[in-house]
This record gives C-alpha cells, structure tokens and sequence, in this order.
C-alpha cells in the first residue's frame, strides 16, 4: 500500500496537470463555428449505398438531432466520424484543420470526440464514483490503481460530473446495482470524464423510463453550448424536448433539416416513414 501512495503523490504532482488535456489547446480550429462537417460522403457495403453523397455541418455547442427510418444510415454516419468506417467518398472535417478520414479510431478519440454505445461499458463491480475516475484521460506513463489517492481538482471533477447525471446519492453503490437509465448516465458521465467536445449519441434513451428520458433531455441540454451534441433518436417526444434542429436522412443521404415541427409537416418526410 505504501507503494500506491508513494505511487500516487507523484501521480498528482504538476507534470500530471501538464500533461492530463492531452489535447493541445488551439488544436481544433473552429474559426467558422463548425465543429464537424460532412461532406459528400458515400459508403458502401457489397455495392449498397448505406451513406451516399451525405453532407452534413454541426456547429459548435450545437445540439443536433437525427431521425429517420431503420437503414437510414444513421449509425453509419456516428462509424465515419469515429473513423470504425472508411468512406469510399467525401471528407469529414473535425473542426477547419482535423480530415477524421485520416485518423485512427484511438485518434478520434483523443481529438475530443466520444461515442455512446447502446450498450454500455461500465465496470459493474466498481462503484459509480470509481467508474468515473477509471474513464478520466491519464498519463500513461504514471501508473494509477484505485488505491491511489487522487488530488482535489479530481474529486472536484467526479462530483461535478455526478451531479450532472444525477448519480450523486449513489457514488458508492456498484455500478451493476444501478437501474437501466442510471448506468446509461453513468456510461455518459464517463464519456464526460474525457472532456469530449463533440458527444455522438445513438439512441440514447431506448429502454428507459419516461422519467428517465425526460431526465436525460435536461441533461443534453445543459451539455449543449459547452459540448456540441449528435443525437440519433426514434423518439419524437424525446426529439421535440430537445428542441433545436433536426436533420432526416433517408437512403443514406439528407432528406430534410429544419425544426421538427416542420420536417414532420414535410411530404417527403411524411411519405418516407409512412411508406415503411
Ligand atoms: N457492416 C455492414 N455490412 C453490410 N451492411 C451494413 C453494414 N452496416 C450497415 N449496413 C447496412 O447499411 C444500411 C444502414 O444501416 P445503419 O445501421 O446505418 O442504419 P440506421 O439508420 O442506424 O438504422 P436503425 O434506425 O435501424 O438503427 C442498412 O441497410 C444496413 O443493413
Ligand atoms: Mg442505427
């Protein structure tokens, strides 16, 4: 134990600070106020478009939804920009500088973007607060356990990050104890911890209570502005919550954009999900 705690006093000192934003500041460019855009981007499996010529721009702080049918291309789109797929057209820009076309997924990653799986990825048997401390950005080259002793700027994250996604009360129960919609806050917390500036979020909500889902609606909203959110969704209370613009792809390409009053008003958009 000693060993952890000589391990941890200098895992906590200056050069750790120096080097936790592993980001260098100023490296994503966002002079136009874009954070991410598409552009023609075409993909293919087996000679089927599942992506073909879409376009797409997010702005920074932006809270963007996406609907549209089963095989849209929805989830297709969220594997391109965290670089899983290769597109076999287009470019997609993180911010003026960053081509994601020609970054590994590891890269992505560590540029500021964070995807939320369906399923979530969090460590059952550690508790809610070990979870979050475990998915903080760590200098590799310092070796931390979860006996280490963490310093107060820290903890301070933690907590602030519990309070965000509700999970306060419940910092030291097992993560497994959690119901369904808790560990999906948790699995976004976690994301949190990394500092993404960019949250692509494919289904967030599926499974969850009403409460739960109208919950999360707050919690997107007060990440907007300080993070820009993707938020692929079939649940249009959900989506009318949220309230900003929203993109409906179809076969792969954008069909409409506009609030969700008035794609839901758009004849096209009617006749594409009625004709499923
Ligand atoms: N790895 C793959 N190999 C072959 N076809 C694929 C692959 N991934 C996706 N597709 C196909 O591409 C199309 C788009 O799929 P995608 O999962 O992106 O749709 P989606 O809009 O996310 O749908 P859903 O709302 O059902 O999640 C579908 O027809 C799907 O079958
Ligand atoms: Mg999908």
């Amino acid at each position: 134990m000693s060993i952890q705690l000589t391990e941890s006093a200098h895992g906590s000192g200056g050069e750790q600070a120096a080097t936790s934003h592993l980001l260098v500041p100023g490296e994503l460019d966002l002079s136009h106020q874009v954070i991410l855009y598409l552009d023609g981007i075409s993909v293919s499996f087996d000679g089927f478009k599942a992506l073909d010529d879409l376009t797409l721009a997010i702005d920074a702080g932006e809270l963007r939804c996406i609907i549209g049918p089963n095989g849209a291309g929805k989830t297709t789109m969220m594997d391109v920009i965290t670089g899983k797929t290769r597109p076999d057209a287009g470019t997609a820009f993180f911010g003026q500088t960053l081509d994601l076309t020609r970054l590994t997924e590891a890269e992505i990653a560590h540029a500021g973007i964070g995807r939320k799986f369906q399923k979530p990825t969090i460590f059952e048997s550690h508790s809610v607060f070990e979870n979050l401390e475990l998915a903080m950005k760590t200098d590799k080259r310092v070796r931390r356990s979860l006996f280490s002793v963490i310093d107060d700027q820290t903890k301070d994250r933690i907590s602030d990050t519990l309070r965000l996604i509700r999970l306060a009360a419940d910092a030291d129960r097992a993560a497994g104890a959690l119901s369904h919609g808790q560990k999906q806050w948790l699995e976004i917390g976690m994301l949190l911890m990394q500092e993404p500036k960019l949250l692509l979020l494919d289904e967030p909500v599926a499974g969850m209570t009403d409460e739960e889902t109208e919950r999360t609606g707050e919690l997107f909203l007060s990440l907007a502005g300080k993070h820009s959110l993707v938020v692929v969704e079939h649940d249009m209370a959900f989506i009318e919550q949220l309230g900003g613009k929203v993109t409906v792809l179809h076969e792969g390409s954008v069909l409409a954009e506009d609030n969700l009053a008035t794609v839901q008003a758009d004849p096209r958009v009617i006749e594409v999900y009625l004709g499923r």
